[in-house]
């Protein structure tokens, strides 16, 4: 067996040299060298980074999935392992995740085998921007999975907490930009242009009617403009605007009826002021959707390994593993960590102490999964 300041040891190398999305070069050395020494077998995908690593023999296949890159953000959280990559730091915790993947990897391979199938870990790039997931997708990583399982760490939680929940979980987490064009005039003059400024702040202002008037109360939406570009001087109109946000739903169908809803309502105030105007919708990680009955079977692991098990609030934050889950049934967790200042803060400090039983826990629910699905496979049972 490996000691817990083993664990805290990688996760502090992870931590002091963080890497960008997409960038994850010698994040995706050190893991493969880690792996590798403990004896672990690497699997080959076409990736340029990440790490796939699998462990034990047989039919049935679940996954683990870890997220390994950071953020731009200068580190100041004040601690003596803090980044040594000037505005790049480990702000959503990928580094804990990694180690807590990394242990329960090493407790995996100490039973391999006895294992009733094989567990595959997933140490995944780019989930900052989206992309990492469909990548790893894309090279045929979930071949044979029959489930899969991921954490995130939750600063707002307590240490030895654990959270989960059926069903809609993060949010569709959409970005948009809305173009206005009108015509430049002089300010005292704007009979001679099309006001651009104030088209644009007529569609704000109606957004903010059509989101709270268009749709149900029950549908959880937000829909916030996030930052707004136009003009240069205090007496020249403007020829046209950009500004821009982000809308966040739990339910496909409302975030469409949203795009379509928002593509009309921008095209005819610009219409109705002689303008015209170009939304844009960026489609990010879709819902996330726990399956209710892995997402019951991770609470009761939990509550077996020490946990104090909830149920978890829904998220408006968006997270890329939910695209594994449109592909294959499984769930997310979240394990507190005990911050005081939450993720993406440039002081997020999370407390390390949740990763050697959160190692345990995922080997424990690996195991379990596994057993799980070789049973309903000998009897034939529905899931
Ligand atoms: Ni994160």
């Amino acid at each position: 067996m490996y000691p817990e300041s083993q664990l805290i040891e990688w996760r502090r190398e992870l931590h002091t040299w963080p890497e960008l999305s997409g960038q994850e070069f010698a994040t995706t050395a050190r893991l493969r060298g880690w792996l590798q020494a403990a004896g672990i077998r690497l699997r080959d995908y076409p990736l340029e980074t990440g790490v796939v690593a699998e462990i034990g023999q047989g039919e049935t296949v679940i996954a683990l999935r870890a997220d390994i890159d950071a953020l731009p953000i200068h580190e100041a959280s004040g601690v003596r392992f803090h980044s040594r990559h000037p505005g790049v730091m480990h702000a959503c915790g990928h580094d804990l995740h990694s180690a807590v993947m990394l242990g329960a990897a090493l407790q995996l391979q100490a039973q391999a085998d006895t294992l009733p199938g094989r567990v595959r870990i997933l140490f995944q790039p780019a989930e900052e921007i989206a992309r990492g997931a469909r990548q790893f997708i894309g090279a045929g990583v979930l071949d044979e999975v029959q489930a899969i399982f991921g954490m995130h760490n939750e600063p707002s939680l307590p240490l030895g907490t654990f959270a989960t929940r059926s069903g809609a979980f993060y949010a569709n987490a959409d970005k948009f930009i809305i173009r206005v064009t009108g015509k430049g005039a002089h300010a005292a003059y704007p009979e001679q242009g099309v006001d651009s400024i104030v088209t644009a702040s007529q569609i704000i202002q109606a957004l903010q009617g059509l989101t709270s008037r268009s749709f149900n109360a029950f549908d959880s939406l937000v829909l916030s403009i996030t930052r707004i570009d136009g003009g240069k001087s205090w007496n020249v109109l403007p020829g046209g605007v950009e500004f821009g946000g982000t809308a966040r739903t739990h339910d496909l169908q409302v975030r469409a009826d949203l795009e379509q809803r928002v593509r009309t309502l921008v095209e005819q105030f610009a219409a109705a002021n002689g303008a015209q105007a170009t939304l844009t919708w960026q489609p990010g990680p879709p819902v996330l959707i726990n399956d209710p009955h892995w997402a019951g079977f991770c609470s009761d692991v939990a509550r077996q390994a020490g946990y104090r098990v909830q149920t978890a609030e829904l998220h408006l934050l968006g997270e890329d593993f939910a695209f594994y889950l449109q592909q294959v049934p499984g769930a997310f967790v979240s394990i507190g960590s005990a911050s005081e200042f939450g993720l993406h803060h440039a002081s997020f400090t999370p407390d390390e102490a949740l990763i050697a039983p959160a190692a345990g826990y995922f080997a424990q629910l690996a195991r379990q999964a596994l057993q799980h699905l070789s049973a309903r496979c000998q009897a034939s049972l529905p899931l």
